[in-house]
């Protein structure tokens, strides 16, 4: 039913169909019954799907990737889309507008999506404020995706990290530290360099002090060699972090079906859907290989149908998120997804 129906969905632009969803799902918290009829369609409960990582606990495991809520306005309807988690953000501390549009393109041909939003959010202080007035409804574990401004050089960004963590600590169950948006000019360089060690550092500080402990996972790009992955998973290791987020989009264009001068007119932005999927899969395995399951990993690439869901929770995922599985399959994936880790 959802793909006839995408065939109008795709006549509008990527971004407006993007407002109009958020705009109907916060519309539907005020029509009586709403939330019941998306929950009866939508979601799907089993024991078996109940996990517990990183110290909480999931009623499955599938969760909405960073970027869609990144403002966290539409957390609890996400969970009537039967959403385990929803990763928020990514945020940064003072608001911004990202980059000019058009800046997100749909790929039919590749299932897939070529974005450069820029980090477009209204700032660490009003998203902890929203999360403030609804975490106490909040159905399901929601982390916080965080980052710097566009503006900030990269070697000021630990502060511009730390505040955004900082300001929304007390309203997330755990962090995601994006050093991989291909989209933020130099941003994917911190995860090269003494930096990010800084700004893991400033982090675990301010959880010294803190009384509840929140996991702090590192989100890698795709595009990183193995040898920058073992790099970066044992300086995350050697500091404490907790987890990793593999991948984010990546900036290659390698195997696309979409004819090459229409992918060049495009431009500059990371690609995300079924071209990553490989590419995801393989970092997660890698990863969970070189730590011998120790350090969970949320996968994330490339998920487009309950199978790939399924090789990468093989592939050692503890969890996994969607994006633009998400855009291509519509509301029900998530229970497509769900329906199917039950059935094996
Ligand atoms: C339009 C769009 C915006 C995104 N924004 C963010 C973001 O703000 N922060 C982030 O860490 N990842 C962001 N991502 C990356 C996704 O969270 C995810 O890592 C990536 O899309 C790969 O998953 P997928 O193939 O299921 O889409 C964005 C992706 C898309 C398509």
């Amino acid at each position: 039913m959802y793909k006839s129906l995408r065939k109008f969905i795709f006549l509008f632009s990527p971004e407006t169909c993007h407002r109009a969803v958020v705009r109907l799902l916060k519309i539907s918290r005020f029509i009586p019954f709403a939330g019941c009829v998306m929950r009866l369609l939508f979601s799907y409960k089993n024991k078996s799907l109940e996990r517990e990582v990183l110290g909480i606990k999931f009623r499955n495991p599938v969760g909405l990737a960073a970027g869609f809520d990144k403002n966290a306005e539409v957390v609890n309807q996400l969970a009537n889309l039967g959403f385990g988690f929803v990763e928020i953000g990514s945020v940064t501390p003072l608001p911004q507008p990202g980059n000019p549009q058009p800046r997100v393109f749909r790929l039919p041909q590749d299932n897939a999506i070529i974005n450069r939003m820029g980090i477009n959010n209204i700032g660490a202080k009003a998203v902890a404020e929203k999360l403030r007035r609804t975490r106490r409804h909040h159905r399901i574990p929601v982390g916080g995706n965080i980052s710097k401004n566009t503006a900030t050089f990269n070697v000021q960004s630990p502060s511009d990290y730390e505040r955004s963590f900082a300001m929304l600590y007390d309203h997330v169950d755990y962090f995601a530290v994006n050093v991989s948006c291909p989209n933020v000019t130099g941003l994917t360089q911190l995860q090269d360099s003494e930096v990010l060690e800084q700004i893991i550092d400033r982090l675990i500080n301010v959880r010294h002090y803190r009384d509840d402990y929140k996991p702090i996972l590192l989100k890698l790009s795709p595009d990183l060699t193995l040898e920058h992955i073992d790099e970066v998973v044992d300086l995350a290791r050697s500091k404490g972090i907790d987890g990793i987020v593999a991948v984010n989009t990546t900036t290659s264009r390698d195997g696309l079906q979409t004819a090459p001068a229409e992918v060049e007119a495009i431009g500059n932005g990371g690609l995300s859907g079924a071209p990553l999927a490989q590419k995801a899969i393989e970092r997660v395995r890698y990863i969970h290989e070189k730590t011998q399951g120790r350090l969970p990993i949320i996968g994330v690439g490339g998920i487009m149908t309950p199978d790939d869901a399924v090789n990468m929770l093989k592939a050692g995922a503890s969890l996994i998120q969607v994006y633009t599985g998400f855009i291509y399959n519509g509301p029900g994936f998530a229970k497509q997804i769900l329906k199917k880790l039950v059935s094996g």
